[in-house]
């Protein structure tokens, strides 16, 4: 008899783990169950222990109290004994080498643990390309990982883990960088992994994923489980609620009609040769755009031509009326342009510095009336825009390595927003960030246009787009396509609009 089959015993129990680092508390407590074929979700805000959770669980970070039993034995603290024992983690860097090939990383983990010293190379590229058949993907297994799109890395990583016959997946953010067929597409992956009975731990940020999904949720809140239970016990709202403590609204926010001014930035005719074509845009002081389209939509190029990482090859920028052409970076801070990259950990932070040196690296040797601000003021800024920012850190000497995911993300706002730009160009501003922040953010970033800094936001995020813009351009394989007024377009429209070429 296969007793997992049966659901009668969970196959993987976290019991009362406990982790502090110093005199930060973070995990306290935390008890967590999971049977064979359920998907739970942990759900919690940033900085809540959802990740520290997870590397307990893995073995990468040891408890200071607290076990962990799979199939009812207790799992010493060792991430290869983790492996071993079935159990496979997702980070959200997806852990692969970039200079293997698809096959290569998926057998990788096979080779060591493998007991067959043998296992050779024949035999792993064999289990990859029927792995990556029974997932139904279709990917080259010869080609270097490096050479993948996000979501295809995505999906080696899972195959990755299900070559290792890994009964239980562990997920943490895994859709972050998925348009949406993608995550459908993982998400039907999930279901069918489930029915063999493999199950999943998923972390989310996403409400709508976690009502697919689950079955079950846990929700953490300061590193304490502070509900549990079966998804179809919760709303979306009180869901919300116990992530947040609060109740969040997400409606569109209150926007005033700016003043009709000249624009600040107008651009007119723009192209780069493969990535966009004739782009014409204007953005007055105060005002908020959005930029909306697909990953590969050149979405990401045009917002870096705006900022001066590359040269448009036709057209014109113009900032107050003057033609401009800028060479790099420096020339477009110079302008009073400020750019939040999409990728905080390769384009935006220091992890071994402070957090206050993150944020105000930029502002060092700017020069007030009162001379160049000295260590003690900078301090105070950084101290300031951690308050603004809601970044959940005891103060602001740590590294930056110890936030949160999401709290490092609002470590490289409040960095741009240190220059006061007349500009604030933001790529995927609330990507992993929590539902209450993310709010928090939109909130920020209207009140920053109120005092008459133009917004230009890139977003995949439709609910996102239409909470803060005035206006939303829908971008599709290199053009402008559609221009709508935030306040009188509908989800549906705008998520029609914005695949229009992926239907045709
Ligand atoms: N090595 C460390 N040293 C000090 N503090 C740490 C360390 N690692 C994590 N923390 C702290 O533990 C808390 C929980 O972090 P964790 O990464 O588990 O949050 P999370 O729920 O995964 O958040 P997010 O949704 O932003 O990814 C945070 O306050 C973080 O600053
Ligand atoms: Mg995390």
């Amino acid at each position: 008899m296969n007793d997992e089959a049966s659901g009668s015993t969970p196959i993987l129990q976290m019991q009362d783990i406990r982790k502090a680092y110093g005199s930060v508390r973070v995990l306290e407590d935390v008890s967590l169950e999971l049977g064979a074929g359920e998907v739970r979700c942990l759900a919690g805000e940033n900085g809540s222990g959802k990740s520290t959770l997870i590397k307990v669980l893995s073995g990468v970070v040891r408890a200071d109290a607290g076990q962990v039993r799979l199939h009812g034995r207790r799992l010493s603290s060792d991430p290869m004994a983790a492996i071993a024992a079935g159990l496979s983690v997702i980070y959200q860097d997806f852990s692969l080498f970039p200079n293997l090939s698809v096959w290569e990383n998926i057998g990788f983990l096979r080779s060591v643990t493998c007991e067959d010293v043998f296992h050779r190379r024949g035999a792993r590229r064999r289990l990859a390309v029927d792995t990556l058949r029974r997932m139904q993907v279709d990917i080259d297994p010869d080609t270097p990982v490096e050479m993948l799109p996000v979501a295809s890395k995505q999906l080696v990583a899972i195959a990755r883990a299900l070559a290792n016959q890994a009964r239980i997946i562990v997920m943490d953010e895994p859709t972050t960088a998925l348009t949406r067929s993608e995550v459908a597409h993982l998400l039907d992956i999930v279901e069918t992994l489930k029915k063999d009975g493999v199950s999943f731990l998923f972390v989310s940020h996403k409400i709508e994923e976690v009502f697919a999904v689950c079955d079950t949720v846990t929700v953490l809140r300061d590193g304490s489980v502070v509900m549990e239970g079966p998804i179809g016990a919760f709303d979306a709202g009180r869901l919300v609620e116990a992530m947040t403590g609060r109740s969040v609204d997400s409606q569109r926010l209150p926007r005033e009609q700016s003043p009709p001014q000249p624009p600040f930035l107008e651009v007119s005719g723009l192209g780069r040769r493969g990535e966009f074509v004739d782009v014409n845009l204007a953005l007055r002081p105060g005002e908020i755009v959005s930029v909306v389209g697909l990953l590969g939509s050149g979405r990401t190029e045009l917002a870096q031509t705006l900022f001066g990482y590359m040269k448009p090859d036709a057209g014109r920028i113009e900032i107050d009326g003057k033609p401009v052409a800028f060479g790099d970076q420096t020339s477009a801070i110079a302008h009073g342009i400020a750019y939040v990259p999409e990728d905080r950990l390769t384009e935006g932070l220091f992890l071994s510095q402070s957090i206050a040196d993150n944020i105000t690296v930029s502002s060092l040797g700017k020069s007030t009336s009162f001379g160049i601000l000295g260590a003690a003021a900078l301090l105070q800024r950084a101290r300031a825009a951690v308050q603004n920012l809601r970044i959940k850190t005891p103060d602001v000497t740590p590294a930056v390595a110890t936030l949160s995911g999401g709290n490092q993300q609002r470590v490289v706002l409040a960095r741009w927003m240190e220059h006061d730009p007349k500009l604030l160009i933001l790529n995927g501003p609330t990507v992993g960030v929590d539902v209450g922040s993310k709010r928090d953010i939109h909130e920020l970033l209207v009140s920053l246009s109120r005092s008459g800094t133009s917004v230009m936001v890139v977003t995949d995020d439709i609910p996102e787009a239409i909470a803060l813009s005035d206006r939303i351009l829908v971008m599709v394989r290199g053009r402008i396509t559609a221009s709508f007024d935030a306040a009188a377009v509908d989800e549906d429209t705008l998520y029609n609009e914005v695949i229009r070429e992926d239907r045709t």
